[in-house]
């Protein structure tokens, strides 16, 4: 049995990097844990997040996965040192807010748009740290409980947040999407800032797992794979709403 590429977010979100992954590595297998009973991770503790992560790391590695991608902002920020340190024969790849393609692009003004834990994160605030500068000004904000949103499919919702967040910030330059299930609105969020250049790490996060996978020796060398295996932790329906997003 081919060993296949583990994937978790606290549901749809990761589905961006998915896609991405896909498109890389389309000869893989892949399992795709959508936590979605324990969304939002964004307004959780460590602790919590901890637990959460660590017995979704125990599925995906009984359910034979080679690597783990934490395709969560949220997790990462929270957990990735952490699970690294209790699995330590396993390899992780996890997402953090790309500041960095704001700065190397030169965009003036940058809102980072992610979760409340992300926002406050250490690891976000020392990325700032780093890539703020007189020339590039970096504004932090959290999305409140529009993960929660997006995963609900409450679109009206969704739009009137998005008004309330972003109107104040109309002559930003580049909006980072902290938080991967903001990927899935990237129509949404142009409406309302439609001179913002929207950034994910997305394509960064599947090259870093080929990457990885290829300095393990790891890749897959079959023809036959590419089967996309999702769980929901919450309603097997959402998997429907999986493929379709997929394939959009
Ligand atoms: N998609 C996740 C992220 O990238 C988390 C959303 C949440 O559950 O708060 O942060």
């Amino acid at each position: 049995m081919n060993k296949k590429i583990g994937i978790f977010d606290s549901g749809l979100g990761g589905l961006s990097i998915l896609k991405e992954l896909v498109k890389l590595l389309p000869n893989e297998d892949y399992l795709f844990y959508e936590d979605s009973i324990n969304n939002p991770y964004g307004e959780k503790s460590d602790e919590e997040l901890l637990e959460i992560t660590s017995k979704i790391v125990d599925y995906l590695l009984k359910e034979n996965c080679k690597i783990i991608v934490i395709a969560c902002n949220t997790a990462t920020t929270s957990c990735i040192e952490k699970l690294r340190n209790k699995y330590p024969n396993t390899i992780f790849v996890g997402t953090v807010p790309a500041i960095k393609v704001a700065y190397d692009n030169n965009y003036k003004n940058t809102i980072i748009l992610s979760t409340t834990y992300t926002r406050n994160s250490k690891r976000v605030n020392e990325l700032i740290s780093e890539y703020h500068n007189t020339f590039q000004n970096i504004i932090n904000i959290s999305g409140e409980n529009l993960a929660n949103l997006i995963e609900e499919n409450k679109m009206d919702e969704v739009n009137n947040l998005l008004e309330r967040l972003l109107t104040p910030y109309k002559n930003c330059d580049s909006v980072v999407l902290g938080c991967t299930h903001y990927s899935l609105i990237k129509d949404e969020i142009k409406r309302v800032l439609p001179n913002a250049t929207l950034i994910d790490g997305n394509i960064g996060v599947a090259k870093e797992v080929k990457h990885q996978l290829e300095i393990n020796s790891s890749i897959s060398n079959s023809k036959n794979s590419g089967e996309i295996t999702f769980i929901n932790t919450k309603d097997s329906k959402l998997i429907e709403r999986s493929f379709e997003l997929l394939r959009k």
